[in-house]
This record gives structure tokens, sequence and C-alpha cells, in this order.
């Protein structure tokens, strides 16, 4: 087993992004609840414990907490925040209010041979976000950084291997955030930077092949980033891999073409290509609400599944896309339901197969991409930005239309188009056209026209969870307003979306 970290979650707002940069770190982690901890250590003998930040004060009653034991198994640990407080009050420290300490601090380094601090400068920028100070540090500890305002900014017990940091080195506001966090890693864990991609390609194939050899695999492409990465992984160790791509007639201009050039051509694969289109537009007739849509399209989409994977017969493997996200989510976290989303989680239930492979579950997204790149799918797959699975219905406001569907790919390709051509494609999370049924009156030459507003969407986000709208340089809108009520028939008016997610959503329905 690869070495392993464990991410110990106790609510925090970064935990993902902790887990996030000790994988950069080239060290395999996995994110796991508070409450697992003690079978986790036991499974997975991990060389080191991060513990997270969370919202609860630890004097609470109902706060989180862990066994004492679990400090004294000889296991590096590192707190942050939440979990640095949890360590000094469980050892016998004192945790108190405080003055509110929030945003970016001068750190100063105290202990001149901290393993933490190693190569770190005496003072740089940290980022703080707390209230509850540490007042009494446990036996055997010494302050080794504070602010101004924080007595106790990070604190060790080198011999116990215990380390507590007050500010959130995985932030990119801590200037030496992650150099601590590296340090923690290499110089106290013992980690040998084993975690890259081309080490998982390695070992995926060699098991894949192992386990699955030349048995019957099936997978549904639908040309986002995921399925293509997960089908090219499994094509370059097994022999008998099977795609299928259902095209429902709602992708971009030229999605579909390029799904079948990239995996049937360039990659060799045997792809089964159906185009569905006029089946889709034929159930989606008069269907004018969102959710209505996306059940029409999920449910669709599983029997045209269904009916392809019947004249393969049965197999040994299905293939999902599930990612490390999906994974977490479905452990920790329970939100409430804002849109039914459309992925394949229905397919288990139509195809006949013995069982499921999912060889992404480990990866997080940004990982899935460089996988992408080390198997050497091209850009436009790997970089391509997040694609509602009900593709274009949900960016057409009302009936869908034949029309309406060729007006709007023609009006987000001349998007797309306009912002690649800035430079913005990489700093833009996910920006789309969106065609309203609404029609106004303008002029043309001379003539009156009565033709519908198109709405340009472009967001920044981390994880499309909340989202600002894109500051786009007005000279770039400007241009893409004019292509598209030039070169696109039917259109009139062009209006950019400012709303940020809360309250609206990134996509209109
Ligand atoms: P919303 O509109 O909920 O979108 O703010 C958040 C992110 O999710 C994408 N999205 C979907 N992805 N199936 C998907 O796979 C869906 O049904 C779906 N609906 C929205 C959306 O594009 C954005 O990135």
């Amino acid at each position: 087993m690869a070495q392993t970290v464990l991410v110990v979650d106790f609510g925090g707002q970064y935990n993902q992004l902790i887990a996030r940069r000790v994988r950069e770190a080239n060290v395999y982690c996995e994110l796991i609840s508070f409450e697992q901890i003690e079978q986790k250590i036991a499974e997975t003998k991990p060389i080191g414990l991060v513990f997270t930040g969370g919202p609860a004060s630890f004097n609470e009653p109902g706060a989180p907490r862990i066994p004492a034991e679990v400090l004294s198994m000889g296991i590096p640990v590192l707190g942050i925040c939440y979990g640095c407080q949890l360590i000094a009050g469980t050892l016998g420290g004192a945790v108190g209010n405080g003055p509110r300490e929030y945003g970016r601090r001068k750190l100063k380094v105290e202990k001149k041979r901290s393993k933490l601090f190693d190569g770190v400068k005496p003072e740089s920028d940290c980022w703080m976000s707390h209230t509850i100070y540490i007042e009494k540090l446990p036996t055997g500890f010494v302050t080794t950084a504070t602010t101004e305002t924080c007595p106790v900014a990070a604190m060790e017990n080198e011999k116990s291997k215990l380390y507590g940091v007050q500010f959130h080195p995985e932030v990119i506001h801590t200037e030496e955030g992650f150099k601590i966090l590296k340090n923690f890693l290499y110089g106290v864990c013992g980690a040998t930077g084993e975690w890259t991609m081309s080490g998982y390609v390695e070992r995926t194939v060699s098991e894949l092949k192992a386990k699955v050899g030349d048995k019957k695999i099936l997978c549904a492409l639908s040309g986002g980033v995921d399925s293509a990465v997960a089908a090219t992984l499994i094509h370059k160790a097994c022999p008998n891999l099977t795609c299928i791509f259902v095209d429902h007639g709602l992708l971009r201009k030229g999605e579909a073409e390029e799904v079948v050039r990239v995996f049937r051509d360039e990659q060799g694969m045997n792809l089964v290509a159906v185009d569905a289109s006029e089946r889709f537009l034929k159930k989606l007739e008069g269907v004018t609400e969102p959710e209505r849509k996306r059940k029409i399209i999920g449910e669709e989409f599983i029997r045209v599944f269904e009916q392809e994977a019947k004249k393969i017969g049965a197999v040994d493997y299905l293939v999902q896309g599930t990612i490390y996200p999906d994974v977490i989510e479905s452990g920790l976290n329970h939100s409430a339901k804002i849109k039914s989303h459309h992925n394949v989680g229905g397919l288990p239930d139509v195809v006949d197969f013995k069982e499921l492979i999912e060889p992404l579950r480990l990866l997080f997204k940004d990982e899935v991409r460089r996988l992408g790149f080390e198997l050497g799918l091209p850009e436009q797959i790997v970089m391509r930005q997040p694609f509602p699975g009900p593709g274009l219905a949900i960016r057409i406001i009302g009936d869908i239309t034949k029309e309406k569907l060729d007006i709007l790919r023609d009006a987000d390709y001349i998007f797309r188009d306009e912002i690649a051509k800035a430079g913005l494609d990489r700093e833009i999370w996910q920006y789309f056209a969106a065609l309203t049924n609404i029609r106004t009156v303008g002029v043309m030459g001379d003539e009156r026209t009565y033709d519908y507003t198109v709405i340009l969407r472009a967001v920044t986000s981390v994880d499309g969870m909340t989202a600002d709208w894109a500051r786009i340089p007005f000279d770039v809108l400007q241009n893409i307003s004019d292509r598209i009520v030039n070169e696109v028939k039917h259109v009139n008016r062009v209006a950019y979306d400012i709303t940020s997610k809360p309250p609206a959503t990134i996509e209109l329905e």
C-alpha cells in the first residue's frame, strides 16, 4: 500500500483543499470523518494525521473530540486551527475565547530549530480565521510561532511528533504554507513522495491487467473529462473494452464529432456512437419545466443505453467515472437538493454486469486532468469545462426546438472562440451562452426585427458550489456581442448575467 496520510475532517471549510495540497506534495492522503479515526488508522497504517479546522469550539458540549490515545500512538499529527485547539484541549492544555483574528497576519517564527519551520522565513504572511485561542500549552509543548494578536500561532512537542498551527497553511494567502505542509510530510512523517500520476498509471494498469485481463468491460462515454480519462486508462490495460457514446443532440457545436475522432480514430477504442438526437427532441417537444426536462433526458439516456448494451450482451464489468469528491460527498456531507443532477448513476440498474470498476475513485479533479495528459488525451478533452448531463436543454429557457438548438450552438461557439482569443479560457471556470424565450424588437439595416435574446454566463469558482460572475473586459464583451448579432440569425440582443451563486445558480435551469 502507498504511504498514506489521513486528513481528519472536523467540518472545516478547507477540508478538501488540505487533502489536495497533500496530494500536490506527492503524498497520498484520504479525507475521513473524525468519527472514523480509529478504524481508519487500523486499516491504513498512516504515516501521519492532519486535523482540519472546524466551526465548533472545543469547550462546547457536543464539539467533535477524538480518543486521547490517538495522540500517543507515535503517529505524527499536524492540527490546523480547530485541530490545533483539539490537540491542546485533549492533552490537558486550555483553550478559550479571544479577539477575532481574521485574514492576513504577520507570522513570527519563535523557535529556531523547528522541523515544521525549517527554511521558513522568520516573518511571513499567514491567513487566520479564529476567535478561540490556546491559553495554556499542554505539558511538553513549546510555542513555535506567534502573531501580534495570537501568542500561540504554532506549538509543538517534537518528541511526541505533535504539531499544531492556529493559521491555515493550506490557503494560498499563507506565504510559506505549502513549505510548512511539506516540512510536516517529509521532515516529520518521513514521506518519500511516491504519489505521482505516472506512478498511478503504472500501478493501476498492472492492477487492472491482473484483475480484469481480457474480460468484457462496458463504459458509457459522455465526452466529459471523467469518463474520457477512465475509459482511456482502462483501454491501456484491457483489450476487451467497449464504449457507448449516446449523442442526445444536446451537445455543443462539434462535440459529438470530436468524441468519435479522438476515441475511435486517435485512441483506437471500440466505440459505439449512437445518434439519438431525434428521439430526445421528440420526447422534449413542448416541455418547458426545468426539472421535467432533466428527468426526461435522464430516463431517455438510460433507455438508449440499455438498448445498445443489450446488443452487446452480458459483461463482466461496468465502468463508472466516480471521482474522489463524490466519494467524500457521500461519506461526509448531507446537503439540500437544488437540482436533480444527471449523470450515469442509473446505468447499473439496466446493464447486465457482474462488478463495477471505478478507476478514478481515489482522484481529485485536478489529478484526473493530470492523468488525462499523462495518457496523451488532447487539451480540448482534458481541460474541458464542466458541462451538464442534460446539455443545452437546460440552457434554452422554455421549450426546445432544433432551430433554437442551432441558434444556441452558434452563439455559444462564438462566445467560446472569443474568450479563447482573449486568453481568458483558463481563468474563467465556466462560460457559456444560454437562449432565453424573450423576443424583443430591434433594428438591423433599416428593418425591424423581433428576435431572441442570448444571455452570456461566465463564472469563477473552485468547485461549482459557489461562484462569482467573471469580470470579462468590456471590449471582449463588445466583440462577442457584435459577432453574435451579426453572425447568428434570429438573435438581436445579448445580455451579460451579473449574478453570483448564491442567490442564482450557474446554469439557468
Ligand atoms: P448549478 O446550476 O447547480 O451548477 O449552479 C453547478 C455545476 O454543476 C453543473 N451541472 C450539472 N452537471 N449534470 C452534471 O453533470 C447535471 O445535471 C448538471 N446540472 C448542473 C453546472 O454546469 C455547474 O458546473
